[in-house]
C-alpha cells in the first residue's frame, strides 16, 4: 500500500512538473488557419476538427473574438498575430495595451492557452521590404513585451515569423547567411528575441524553393526518391527541408546565435495553381514529412531533435494574395466544404487514413451558372465577361498547370461564370453575363471541380483591426 501511494505521489509529482512546464513540452504538430476566403468554417467546427484529429496547436492570423471564444478551455496552443498595419497606425501605447487586454489577457483568464504572440508577419519579405516595409520591428516587439509585462504575462513570448527569402541563395548549407540588405536589422531582431526568450520562426514552402533553386522536384519530398542530393562536407541532404533548415542554422551561427530555437511557422504543399501542385503530391509530401517528424531525427547540424511545425494550412483561401502565384489559394488540407482532400494522419503513426470531415457544413443548392457555348455571341463581349468574372472572384484553378487548365474555352468561361456566381452566394444577378444560364447539371470534370458555395458559415467580423488582410 505504501508503495502504491508513494508511486502515486511520484506520478502526481511528475504530472505537476509536466503541467507547470505548460504546453512547451517537446515538439508538436499544429496548423495554420488563414481565413481569407469568401466563406469560413465556424470557429467551433474548427476546434472540433482539431480535437478529433488530435492537433495540439493553431495559428490564426486575425485575432477575432469569435475565434478566441471557441478556443477557451480547449488546451489547444494558440498563436495570434498583431498586425503590422495596426502597429504602424497606432497613435498611443494605450491602443496596444487595450489590444493585449481585450484579445490576450481576457482570454487567458477565459482559459485560452497562448503559445506565442507574433508581432507583424514576415517584415523582411523581399517583395515588401522596399515598398511597404514594416520598420522598426524591434521597437514594436519591445512595446508589446512591455505591454504584456504590464499585465504580468511574462511567460508569453513575442517573436515575428520570417520567410526563407531572409536567407541568401546558396549551393550548400554551410554557405548560409542572411541577406545583406537586412542583416543589421536581423541581428538587432535576433539579439532582442534571444534576450526575451522567443524562438526563430521560419516559413518554409518547398514548392517555392524547388522552383527558385531549379532543384529536382523529388528533392521536395521526404521519401528518398530524389536522385539529386546536396553534399556539404560530411553532411548529405536528401530533401529541401533539411537543406533549408541547416542553411538557417549556419546563418544564425555566423551572426552568433547558433543555438537559437527554430520553429517552422508554415510548411505544406498546395493542391492546385501550379505544376506539381496536386492532391497526390500533397499526400506524398505530408506522409513523408510526418514520418520524418515522428522519427525525431533532426538535421545533420541539429541531429536527434524534435522540430515543431505549423502545417500550411487547414483550409483553402480563395481571397488570399497571389504574390507567389495562384497556388497560394490552395494550401488547404481541407476543402472549403469541410472534406479533407487527401489522406494524412495527424497523429504521426502513418496510418492510411483521411482525417475527420468537418461536421455541420451545409452547401447551397446544386445549381451552377454556366456559359451556353453558343457561337452567335459577340466574342469580344464574352471575353470581357470571362475576364470580369475572374477578376471579381477566384480563377486560380484556371492557370497554367492548374486543375482546370485543360478545359475547353466554353468550359473555362463556364468555370469563371460559376465561381463568380458561387462566390456571391448564388446571387442570381451575378449570373447576368453574356450567354450565362443557371444549370442543375454538375459541369465538373474528373480533374476540375465546379464548386458549390457553402451556406454562410459565420458572421464575419472582419477580424482585422485595420480593414486589410487577414
Ligand atoms: C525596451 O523598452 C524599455 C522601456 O520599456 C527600454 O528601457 C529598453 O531600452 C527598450 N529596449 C529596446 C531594445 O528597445
Ligand atoms: C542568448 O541568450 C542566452 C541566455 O538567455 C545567453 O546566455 C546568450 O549569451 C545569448 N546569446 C547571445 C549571442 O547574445
Ligand atoms: C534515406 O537515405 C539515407 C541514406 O541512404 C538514410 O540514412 C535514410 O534513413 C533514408 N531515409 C528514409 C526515410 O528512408
Ligand atoms: C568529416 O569527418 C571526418 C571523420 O570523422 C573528420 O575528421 C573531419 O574533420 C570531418 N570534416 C568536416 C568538414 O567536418
Ligand atoms: C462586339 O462588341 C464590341 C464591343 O461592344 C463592338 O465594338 C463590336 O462591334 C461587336 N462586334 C460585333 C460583330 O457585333
Amino acid at each position: 500500500m505504501y508503495k502504491i501511494i508513494s508511486s502515486l505521489w511520484i506520478y502526481l509529482f511528475m504530472l505537476l512538473i509536466f503541467l507547470s512546464s505548460g504546453i512547451h513540452v517537446g515538439a508538436y504538430l499544429a496548423v495554420n488557419w488563414g481565413r481569407m476566403s469568401t466563406q469560413k468554417f465556424v470557429p467551433s467546427m474548427v476546434v472540433d476538427l482539431l480535437l478529433q484529429n488530435r492537433i495540439s496547436g493553431l495559428r490564426i492570423f486575425q485575432p477575432s473574438f469569435n475565434v478566441l471564444d471557441a478556443l477557451a478551455d480547449t488546451n489547444i496552443g494558440v498563436i495570434i498575430t498583431i498586425q503590422a498595419r495596426f502597429l504602424q497606425a497606432m497613435k498611443e501605447k494605450k491602443q496596444l495595451d487595450d489590444f493585449i487586454y481585450d484579445r490576450v489577457k481576457q482570454y487567458i483568464d477565459k482559459g485560452v492557452k497562448f503559445r506565442y504572440l507574433y508581432v507583424g508577419n514576415e517584415p523582411f519579405l523581399k517583395s515588401l521590404y522596399k515598398r511597404d516595409r514594416f520598420n522598426n520591428i524591434v521597437h514594436f516587439l519591445n512595446m508589446t513585451r512591455d505591454s504584456l509585462d504590464g499585465f504580468n504575462l511574462r511567460d508569453l513570448k513575442v517573436t515575428t515569423p520570417h520567410f526563407t527569402d531572409v536567407l541568401i541563395k546558396v549551393n550548400k548549407p554551410s554557405e548560409g547567411d542572411f541577406r545583406e540588405d537586412i542583416k543589421d536589422e536581423m541581428i538587432e531582431f535576433l539579439d532582442y528575441i534571444n534576450k526575451t526568450g522567443g524562438p526563430f520562426v521560419i516559413n518554409v514552402f518547398p514548392i517555392y524553393t524547388i522552383y527558385r533553386y531549379g532543384f529536382d522536384a523529388d528533392f521536395a519530398f521526404f521519401d528518398n526518391k530524389s536522385k539529386f542530393k546536396i553534399i556539404d562536407g560530411n553532411n548529405t541532404y536528401n530533401n529541401v527541408f533539411t537543406f533549408i533548415y541547416d542553411t538557417l542554422v549556419c546563418a544564425l551561427t555566423k551572426v552568433g546565435y547558433g543555438d537559437m530555437e527554430i520553429i517552422i511557422g508554415q510548411i505544406g504543399w498546395p493542391t492546385d495553381g501550379y505544376i506539381g501542385a496536386n492532391v497526390e503530391n500533397a499526400e506524398r509530401f505530408y506522409r513523408g514529412l510526418l514520418k520524418y517528424i515522428a522519427r525525431k531525427e533532426g538535421t545533420p547540424l541539429r541531429p536527434n531533435r524534435d522540430i515543431s511545425m505549423y502545417l500550411q494550412s487547414l483550409t483553402d483561401e480563395n481571397k488570399n494574395e497571389l504574390e507567389y502565384g495562384p497556388y497560394q489559394r490552395h494550401w488547404g488540407i481541407y476543402k472549403l466544404d469541410g472534406q479533407p482532400k487527401y489522406k494524412i494522419d495527424f497523429t504521426m503513426q502513418d496510418r492510411d487514413i483521411k482525417p475527420s470531415v468537418a461536421k455541420g457544413i451545409v452547401l447551397l443548392p446544386s445549381r451552377w451558372c454556366v456559359f451556353d457555348g453558343k457561337t452567335d455571341h459577340n466574342e469580344t463581349l464574352v471575353l470581357q465577361d470571362y475576364g470580369y468574372a475572374c477578376y471579381t472572384s477566384d480563377c486560380s484553378s484556371l492557370g497554367a498547370g492548374a486543375t482546370c487548365d485543360r478545359l475547353s474555352f466554353t468550359q473555362k468561361v463556364s468555370y469563371a461564370y460559376n465561381i463568380r456566381y458561387q462566390t456571391a452566394n448564388q446571387n442570381i444577378h451575378k449570373c447576368e453575363l453574356i450567354g450565362a444560364e443557371i444549370s442543375t447539371i454538375n459541369p465538373s470534370t474528373p480533374e476540375c471541380e465546379f464548386i458549390i458555395e457553402i451556406l454562410t458559415a459565420e458572421v464575419v467580423d472582419g477580424g482585422s483591426l485595420i480593414n486589410k488582410r487577414y
